[in-house]
């Protein structure tokens, strides 16, 4: 039982704003706090001393798991010798230079450089200043949209909040803002057409596209954003020739690509980057989550040689680029990458992400793909998800005020295990930090079984 009645509980109901949370009843003490005090491995113990196994790596990020004294003692040492240099007028530490060039040594060839910053959000945000940039650099002051996917996620920014393609982080905020438009979502279970390939949604997905970009007129499109596999709005795999479809309009209409890898980035999908899984050529690559493994807060842009040119050439003729914050390249922050980075190499935990990803996404479908309200078990290196529907064949949704997802997960949570109601359609995820064994990922999948069972019989 969760403790709501404390000293402990009772500040947090007074002075605690938290993210994504039924304000109201959270204050009035009618959904209760769960604090978390410690963690190892893929496993974290709230105060009362409940264990819990995290099969979604806090927010898809703990990737190389909890407790890692390699990680929190470089953190350590780099606080003692140096907490905080900026970054401004080409100023570096040692660990943010190596993280840097770490980075570069994984990211694809064609990429130049990389800007630090503290979140997923805030890397997007650089993304498209400097997309707007480049365009005026080049005089195309007109070409300045972006186009991003309905069900996308990519932060909660003013920008980032406009491109994330979920209605609950536009409503009642006055977003989107203008310059951004949303195309389809390439969520082949959730196809019109049942009798398509999935070659053939992939082209209707790209005809759309190409459709938007004739409306629009591709002199106004600077860019588009997209998650190699959708995240948060639903853990979408693409389907069969997605990116390559997109990226010929694309190249054809002189677009940008920016692959927001802040999930991906740094093998959950068993590969390095998804640009890299799914032979995608982006201009620019956001990262975060993986990065630290949530360590400590930083994300990066990752910019490619032909956007970096065009900087450069800015600069010449501008004077020094008009972007920068206090805590970039934070060197506290930077030594938890290295430290994390060379852990996900020693050992070789991507490796482990594919093969025990490649088991979960098998044992899940064979424990529930017949099950007459699962519609659809998908997934691609460590990430999964179930997707419940009340009629099978017609892949009709229940009603959202049933709560089937939330249900889900919190009877998961019952028997010990964390996943995650995706907040959109009744969709429970799975992306556990990468050091999951085949024997944690059967428990994983059994109480899965019994919490569907449970709420779906
Ligand atoms: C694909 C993607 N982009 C951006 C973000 C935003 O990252 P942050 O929450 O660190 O701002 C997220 C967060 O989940 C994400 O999944």
């Amino acid at each position: 039982m969760l403790r709501n009645d404390d000293q402990l509980a009772q500040w947090d109901r007074e002075n605690f704003f938290h993210s994504s949370t039924h304000l109201a009843q959270h204050a009035r003490g009618e959904t209760p706090t769960r604090i978390i005090s410690t963690a190892s491995g893929v496993h974290i113990e709230d105060r009362d001393g409940t264990k819990l196994l995290d099969a979604f790596a806090g927010l898809y990020c703990v990737n190389a798991g909890y407790g890692r004294t390699e990680v929190a003692d470089a953190i350590s040492e780099q606080a003692h010798k140096l907490a905080y240099y900026h970054s401004y007028v080409g100023h570096g530490t040692e660990a943010s230079i190596t993280l840097a060039k770490m980075i570069m040594d994984r990211a694809p060839d064609h990429m130049s450089k990389v800007y630090f910053g503290l979140s997923g959000s805030d890397a997007n945000e650089t993304n498209i200043k400097l997309i707007w940039y480049y365009n005026n650099i080049l005089g195309r002051p007109k070409k300045k949209k972006i186009i991003s996917r309905w069900r996308g996620y990519h932060g909660s920014g003013l920008m980032t909040g406009s491109l994330t393609g979920l209605s609950l982080f536009h409503n009642k905020f006055d977003l989107p803002l203008s310059n951004v438009i949303h195309t389809s979502a390439p969520y082949y279970y959730r196809r019109e057409d049942r009798a398509q390939t999935e070659e053939q949604f992939s082209a209707q997905c790209a005809a759309e596209l190409e459709a938007l970009i004739a409306v629009e007129g591709a002199d106004t499109i600077a860019a588009f954003i997209g998650e190699p596999v959708l995240g948060t709005g639903g853990l979408v795999p693409p389907p069969a020739g997605y990116w390559a479809a997109i990226q010929e309009v694309l190249n054809r209409h002189d677009i940008l690509l920016v692959a927001d890898e802040v999930v991906t980035g740094f093998g959950r999908l068993g590969s390095m980057f998804g640009s890299d899984h799914y032979n995608m050529k982006p201009d620019f690559i956001s990262i975060a989550k993986g990065l630290t493994s949530a360590y400590a807060p930083l994300s990066g842009s990752i910019i490619s040689d032909r956007v970096w040119k065009v900087l450069e050439q800015g600069t010449d003729e501008n004077g020094p680029i008009g972007h920068g914050w206090t805590y970039s390249a934070h060197p506290i922050c930077a030594a938890a990458g290295v430290a994390n980075l060379k852990l996900i190499d020693d050992l070789d935990l991507i490796a482990n992400a594919k093969d025990v990803g490649a088991y979960l996404n098998k044992t899940m479908k064979e424990a529930l793909g017949d099950h007459a309200n699962v519609g659809d078990v998908r997934g691609e290196g460590l990430i999964c998800a179930v997707e419940y529907v009340e009629d099978k064949a017609n892949t009709t949704l229940f009603d959202p005020s049933r709560k089937i997802g939330p249900m889900v997960s919190a009877a998961m949570l019952e028997r010990g295990v964390i996943a995650r109601a995706m907040p959109q359609g009744d969709i429970t995820g799975f992306a556990p930090p990468f050091c999951i064994t085949r024997a944690e990922v059967d428990t994983v999948v059994g109480v899965t079984v019994e919490a569907v069972k449970s709420v779906l019989g």
